[in-house]
């Protein structure tokens, strides 16, 4: 299947892709919708033939049995061990879930009940701090305890009537300063949100955190809540078992914020509202598992993804919302999409013949187009666009605004697959008044090769719900590209060695320590910087 693939490629290689839409269908065929969304991949040069290829890839690849195996309950993660049942986060009004023959939606009903409690309490003042109502929240985690909320509270701001959120992540100390000088610690309450309540960073921003606030308050854990699977290491740390949020290890980090993780999201919008946030999880869930892979909304963005990469050899994606408010989205995807799928080695533990996993970028349009567009368009490398906008913003008194940002959106799309040839170039130069070697160019710099793919993924407007589908749309298109790939995307081997050596380090960087040890390109580094800091 891989080598049809190719071959069509090297066929359609040099195609335009504007040929393609001969065919007054092509946007129909090329498209798909699912509840609030609607994903346009027309603009791609992926025709007929090879959609059916790609889709006889995810059908040799088993997408289907696996997709089953993970909603499940079986141990699909198989490096750790576990299942991948995310999913039963947003199962609200579901079947039950088995783990090891155990139904867990019982426990995961009754903790989003002990969350929508606490959260109500903290929300209407019942739950005070030693200065009265809680004003502001902060959020303290890393990685999946941090970036799933970290996009979801701006995503959402239309919706927050809670505390003021705040997120504290880096281990530099300039991350807790800044946001800490902004707030009150009476009427602050803290989430230490880790899985492992083991990693580095955040235990170090949680214990400063607390000294933070010992200054003010007199019993600073009546003011910390802990979400993790570690409840041991919470209680070690002080803060009661009532207001530790508990999960399982069949969550995996990056895919965790449908549950405690995302007590925050929940401080600021309130239970419901984030309710509506995992019921557009379970929309995107059923789609998923019901619709036929030839118009199934993951599995599209997956062909996609894999006919760009792994076929066509596109190295990057650019993920392009206009939305002001999706600004972390880019950050959020990089660790969905990198951590689960940058990888190696296949699950057996075999290298693996291909690259995998693309490198995952994107800001917000139209700031984009102002900075790295021009790569863009004129770049020698092919960047793939992946567009996201709303039909409406939230700001009906600012209606111009969103039709001038989805008017950028769309001239976009059109200019990477118009683009503008030497010719148009040369008459617009020539109506300027150049000519000669002067027009020519001029005009060469005026060139566009078209010809770029690019994807769209539209909704009316972004709600909780539509953020929820667009969140585990994204999440079923790493296990869909995953599973073609034959990697587990559930393990993170790849983050651990720069730990151990970080743990190595740390007595190399105090004022004493020895650098004996060290690689002495680490060494070097290391005695500079002393010396700096003692200059
Ligand atoms: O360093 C990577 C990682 O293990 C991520 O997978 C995880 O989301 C993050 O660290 C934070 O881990 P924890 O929630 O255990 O603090």
């Amino acid at each position: 299947m891989w080598d049809k693939l190719r071959s069509l490629h090297e066929v359609s290689a040099d195609r335009a892709i504007t040929t393609l839409f001969d065919d007054a269908m092509r946007s129909d065929v090329f498209s798909v919708e699912a509840d609030d969304l609607y994903f346009d991949y027309s603009k791609t040069n992926i025709d007929a033939e090879t959609l059916s290829a790609l889709i006889a890839l995810a059908d040799v690849k088993n997408v289907e049995a696996r997709r089953a195996a993970m909603f499940s309950g079986e141990k699909i993660n198989e490096t750790e061990d576990r299942a991948v049942l995310h999913t039963a986060l947003r199962n609200l009004d579901g079947g039950p879930v088995f783990v090891d023959g155990e139904d867990v939606m019982p426990g995961v009903l009754q903790t989003l009940e002990q969350m929508a409690s606490f959260a109500n309490a903290v929300r209407d003042g019942r739950f005070t701090g030693a200065g009265g109502k809680i004003t502001d929240v902060v959020n303290i985690g890393i990685g999946g305890s941090d970036l799933g909320p970290a996009m979801a509270v701006p995503s959402l701001a239309p919706f927050a009537d809670g505390p003021r959120v705040h997120f504290i992540s880096n281990v530099d100390g300039a991350d807790l300063a800044d946001t800490l000088a902004t707030l009150d610690p009476t009427t602050t309450l803290v989430l230490v949100a880790s899985k492992t309540f083991t990693t580095m960073e955040t235990m170090m921003n949680a214990q400063s955190a607390f000294n933070w606030m010992k200054q003010k308050v007199a019993d600073p854990a009546a003011q910390f809540a802990a979400i993790s699977t570690a409840m041991a290491e919470t209680a070690a740390f002080g803060i009661p078992a009532e207001r530790v949020f508990g999960f399982s290890d069949w969550v995996g980090g990056r895919y965790s914020m449908w549950g405690p993780i995302g007590l925050s999201i929940m401080l600021a919008i309130g239970p419901d509202d984030f309710k509506d946030f995992l019921r557009g999880g379970q929309a995107m869930d059923r789609h998923f598992c019901e619709a036929p892979l030839a118009n199934n909304m993951p599995v599209a963005l997956a062909l996609v993804g894999i006919w760009h990469h792994q076929i066509c050899g596109f190295g990057t994606r650019a993920v392009l919302p206009y939305e002001q408010r999706l600004v972390r989205l880019p950050a959020y995807l990089q660790q969905l999409e990198m951590e689960s799928n940058g990888k190696s080695v296949s699950i057996e533990g075999k290298e693996l013949d291909q690259t995998v996993g693309p490198i995952v970028w994107g800001e917000p349009g139209t700031n984009g187009q102002h900075a790295f567009y021009q790569l863009i368009h004129q770049g020698k490398q092919i960047v793939p666009c992946e567009f996201l906008v709303g039909a409406q913003g939230h700001e009906s008194e600012l209606a111009a605004h969103h039709k001038a940002l989805l008017a950028n959106c769309l001239a976009q799309s059109e200019a990477l697959l118009l683009g503008r040839d030497l010719d148009t170039a040369r008459s617009m130069m020539a109506a300027k008044g150049f000519e000669g070697a002067a027009l020519e160019a001029n005009a060469m710099q005026r060139v566009f090769s078209g010809n770029r793919p690019s994807t769209t993924l539209m909704y009316k407007k972004l709600t909780p719900f539509v953020l929820g589908q667009i969140i585990a749309l994204y999440e079923h298109r790493v296990f869909v590209e995953g599973t073609i790939l034959g990697i587990n995307s559930y393990d993170q081997w790849g983050v651990e060695l720069g730990k151990e050596l970080a743990q190595k380090l740390a007595p190399a960087v105090e004022e004493n320590g020895s650098t004996a040890d060290l690689h002495p390109a680490t060494a070097n580094l290391v005695t500079r910087a002393k010396a700096l800091r003692d200059a």
